[in-house]
């Protein structure tokens, strides 16, 4: 077959993508991902980027309609711009911006097909009046499959974990399924606003799970709302709160419970008192608004009382009973250390307990604390949960810190109370998929039909897709209703359980009142849901299956686009038990199948996990045959006419250096792909961090991931000697650097970008060997793409004047600092340019036998390039610096515009000399090169809007300087 090559696999407008990248990560609502947590999410608009670029051919794979390499270079900025547009957020509805991209899908597809029409499988694999399906074997939170759906692909997502399927199936499977359909709610029917209303795409149903999650929190109030009592404001509690008799008489909502996990005291005096382990007293840090909780000396044992105001020692109330690394804590009664061991023999031995210590509630638009009372204590104890999840929690120890402390069990996280709701709102959710089969069959537009998981459409499957969702807002409150939660004083508010990728022990938890209707609240979840399943893009069919990555054959003739685990970054599996058993309680009459079993598979599971595999190393055999076998599949089995692209995430330790990457895990990761069959044609780092933020940190750890752009090797790739390999990589090198630098690559990822075309080279053959007749190792081929780059950077600096060339070497020696007059002469003579005459083009300072090259700020403000006789390119980079410092984008741009198509040179300049101070570890300078380069795109095009303007001076449109 005749196969294209993608853009993907030339040139990407990578900033673009991950400016978008970064922007989205302050999203939250209507974004896919607050449908129900995942770890480890990409962004969306980096995976929709990706599908399309892999999808859309190249310029230069079209000769006839793009002979020329100007041609194909507006092409693919045209293609750029598609990209540019379809990556924001907002685009995410924009049909217009959509449907742009589809047809550009389309168009490409349809090349493939008339190119292919000899092809033996034809008629299955290009049938040009139907897109290939797409894939993805490890979709997680369903970002790829759901961007291959809303570019107009029929979308495949596997996963092997239940709660990762579900997803997937609530965000591309289950929407489209029921498009365009009304509610069924009775509401709705009662309400003649409604009728005649046109619903689009998930509308109705998101109307529906906005009322039925309404309809179960109020059952929810009546059966179980006797454990929420109000507190009313007392004289008495008035009297020792004068702050409070604003509220005297007036009954006031529990939002939150906040208690302190006790152990007796080891000190014999007072081994009958239950003493707290409290991480901090301040219930509010708020300035001016200070509250903490005192522990008051009382007969044989303490009580907690709330005051207002800054402690007395607020430095002690910080710290609540908490004693410094090694002690752990101190007991309340006598100050004795509380070691850690104490606590978990008494936590192991059950004697680990918890005591009230404030109450949260909610008056007038501020939040009242108050002291606790036995009362409201004894409600509490009043719960009886009728259920609990008695699962064992996973032997994880690096993720799951509890089990030191005896809490071993999923039903140990949880406070009775908190269990008595969540066990009410499973309850619940059975009970509401009963109610919305009934009044969709009383709305009379659906037949009973079959349940959702044999593929219905009618009642029973849109009762338990609603009761999808519902249960997905129990996921929410879960993450919120949990022992693990703790109370953030600074914001007066609960943080969440999953703040990272681990079930952490916590002393003291706040626990939220189910009930209410603010946020950590069921009813607030039903909101959010609610809000995501409106904005999903209903309109392609998708599926989401069960399936292990090392044994699908899902992805036959399918665009591939897939984010595999990396490593033993997490623990997918365990982690996800602790939504899994409360969805399968909830949601196994929907999906029987999914929840089998009583919890999540492990044993397959791709992580390099020792305590599953009984070693390190096993661990690692396991991971790395597995992904093998994995990639194996994919190479044999994606579709011929499309690159596939993986995603290789970063640990926070690996890091970049000069030399490219070094990690091991890198290379390993890299050396699988390649065994199994793939040929690399792209590496592109992606961010979610803008470069200018990161390199301003000093952190040279740029990329979360890379995407790896990979083909199947020819069968009969021949074999290369190494000289070989090093000839044509110097020779293809240089072109697909000038890909990269058009396509305005960031320079801090240019190093990394271009590892793709050296991959490419080395992975063209079956092996490249040695003088000796010895592979070539990944790592070795690493170092002499990285070398060669350097060289191809350094020879365009033939392009340069030869002042500029001397510029470039002396700064390579000593920055702006000053050197040796002799030393500068002897250069400049080997340079043919002279040390006076650098002086004279004004980018040298030479005094007493020294010389050193004059800073942006030091460059003269007037300067005109048109009257300038000597105009070198290092002044035109060094003054568009200076300009954008002071002037912004719309200083350079006018600049640029006088410069016309002189100021192009100065773009390739900057790379280079970001190359030089990235290994010379010169940041700041660094970083004023790489912001030139980055402001590039939004300078020229400045410059381009009014060009004439500027050179008449009659310009107003970059305003003041
Ligand atoms: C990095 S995550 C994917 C995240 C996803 N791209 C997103 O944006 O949400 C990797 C996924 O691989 C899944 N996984 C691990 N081992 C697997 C296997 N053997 N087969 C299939 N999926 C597996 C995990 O459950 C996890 O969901």
């Amino acid at each position: 077959m005749t196969y294209k090559k993608k853009l993907i696999e030339v040139a990407l407008p990578l900033e673009a993508i991950n400016k978008a990248s970064a922007r989205e990560k302050a999203i939250r609502h209507g974004h896919p991902s607050t449908l129900h947590l995942w770890w480890a999410r990409r962004p969306l608009a980096a995976a929709r980027a990706v599908i399309f670029a892999q999808m859309v051919d190249d310029p230069s794979a079209l000769p006839d309609l793009f002979p020329t390499e100007k041609k194909q270079e507006k092409e693919r900025q045209r293609l750029f711009k598609i990209i540019e547009d379809l990556v924001k957020w907002e685009s995410t509805a924009n049909e217009t911006v959509l449907q742009a991209a589809r047809e550009e899908i389309w168009q490409s597809w349809r090349r493939a097909c008339a190119e292919n029409v000899g092809h033996p499988q034809a008629k299955q694999l290009f049938d040009r009046q139907k897109l290939p399906a797409f894939h993805d074997p490890f979709a997680g939170g369903g970002t790829l499959p759901l961007e291959a759906q809303r570019l107009g692909l029929v979308s495949y997502a596997s996963d092997l974990n239940p709660v990762a399927v579900l997803i997937n199936k609530a965000m591309i499977e289950i929407p489209p399924t029921f498009a365009g359909n009304p509610p069924v709610n009775p509401e709705f029917r009662a309400s003649r606003d409604l009728v005649g209303r046109r619903w689009q795409g998930t509308q109705g149903l998101a109307e529906d799970v906005r009322y039925y999650g309404k309809w179960m929190r109020e059952e929810a109030e009546k059966r179980i709302g006797h454990l929420y009592p109000k507190i009313q404001i007392t004289e008495a509690i008035a009297k020792q709160r004068p702050d409070l008799s604003k509220y005297l008489g007036q009954e006031l909502t529990v939002t939150a419970w906040l208690w302190a996990r006790t152990v007796r005291s080891p000190n014999p005096a007072f081994a009958k008192v239950e003493v707290p382990l409290a991480s901090t007293f301040m219930l509010s840090t708020k300035v001016g608004q200070e509250v903490y909780v005192e522990p008051i000396m009382e007969g044989d044992g303490y009580r907690f009382a709330v005051k207002v105001g800054k402690p007395k020692d607020s430095e002690g109330a910080k710290l609540g009973t908490s004693a410094g690394k090694r002690a752990a804590f101190r007991c309340v009664m006598s100050s004795t250390p509380i070691p850690y061991d104490y606590i978990r023999t008494e936590g192991q031995a059950g004697r680990m307990s918890a005591r009230l210590m404030a109450v949260v509630a909610e008056g007038n638009r501020e939040r009242v604390y108050l002291s606790p009372t036995a009362e409201i204590e004894r409600v509490a104890q009043l719960a009886r949960p009728t259920w609990k999840p008695d699962t064992a929690l996973p032997v994880n120890p690096r993720d799951f810190k509890t089990p030191n402390y005896g809490l071993t069990t999923f039903a140990d996280l949880f406070t009775p109370r908190q269990l008595v709701a969540l066990t009410t709102f499973s309850d619940l959710v059975g009970e509401a998929r009963e109610r919305v089969k009934r009044d969709a069959l009383t709305a009379g537009r659906l037949d009973e039909g079959e349940p959702l998981a044999v593929g219905g459409h009618g009642a029973m499957a849109y009762a338990d897709s609603v009761g999808v969702y519902l249960a997905f807002a129990l996921s929410k409150l879960l993450d919120r209703c949990c022992a693990l939660v703790t109370w953030f004083p600074e914001r007066d508010s609960t943080y969440h359980v999953f703040g990272r990728q681990a079930l952490p022990m916590t002393w003291d938890f706040a626990e939220t009142n189910a009930l209410h209707t603010g946020s950590g609240s069921y009813i607030n979840a039903v909101v959010w849901e609610a809000e995501v399943v409106e904005a999903f893009n209903a309109g392609i069919p998708a599926f989401a299956l069960q399936v292990s990555a090392q044994e699908q054959t899902v992805s036959n003739g399918k665009v591939v686009s897939t984010d595999p685990p990396y490593y033993d970054n997490i623990g997918y599996a365990d982690l996800s038990d602790f939504f899994y058993v409360w969805l399968r309680r909830a949601l196994q009459p929907v999906y029987p199948d999914l929840f089998a079993t009583m919890a999540v598979p492990k044993s397959e599971e791709l992580v390099a996990t020792p305590y599953r595999h009984g070693s390190p190393e096993k661990a690692e055999v396991f991971f790395l045959d597995g992904m093998t076998e994995a990639m194996h599949r994919l190479a044999k089995q994606a579709h011929p006419a499309f690159p596939v692209t993986i995603y290789y995430a970063f640990k926070q330790s690996e890091s970049i250096s000069d030399s490219g990457i070094v990690s091991t895990g890198w290379e390993t990761f890299l050396d699988a792909v390649i065994r199994a069959g793939f040929a690399v044609t792209g590496t592109w780092p992606m961010r979610t961090e803008l470069a200018n933020r990161i390199l301003a940190k000093g952190n040279s750890a740029l990329a979360s991931s890379i995407i790896l752009v990979c083909r199947p090797r020819a069968p009969d790739a021949p074999t290369a000697t190494r000289r070989e390999f090093v000839a044509v990589l110097k020779k293809e090198l240089p072109e697909a650097l000038g890909h990269l630098q058009r396509g305005n690559i960031a320079p801090v990822d240019l190093a990394q970008a271009a590892i793709g075309p050296g991959m490419a080279v080395y992975t063209r053959y079956a092996k490249v060997v040695d003088a000796e007749g010895k592979p070539l190792a990944v790592r070795d081929a690493l170092a002499l793409i990285n070398q060669t780059l350097d060289e191809a950077l350094a020879e365009q600096e033939g392009d340069f004047d030869a002042d500029s060339r001397w510029a470039v070497t002396w700064f390579e020696q000593s920055g702006f600092v000053e050197g040796d007059y002799g030393v500068a002469e002897t250069l400049a003579t080997a340079r043919n340019t002279s040390v006076a005459g650098m002086v004279e083009a004004g980018i040298l300072a030479s005094k007493r036998g020294k010389v050193r090259l004059l800073k942006p700020e030091e460059l003269p403000e007037d300067w005109d390039p048109k009257t300038d006789h000597r105009l070198t390119a290092w002044e035109i980079v060094h003054q568009l610096i200076r300009t954008l410092q002071g002037g912004g984008e719309a200083g350079a741009a006018r600049l640029v515009a006088t410069l016309g198509s002189k100021a192009e040179i100065a773009r390739e300049l900057a790379y280079r000399l970001f190359s030089l101070c990235e290994r010379k570890k010169r940041a700041a300078e660094a970083l004023a090169y790489n912001g030139l380069v980055q402001s590039w795109p939004e300078i020229t095009r400045l410059a381009r809007e009014r060009p004439r303007a500027v050179e008449a001076g009659t310009d107003d449109l970059f305003g003041q300087e």
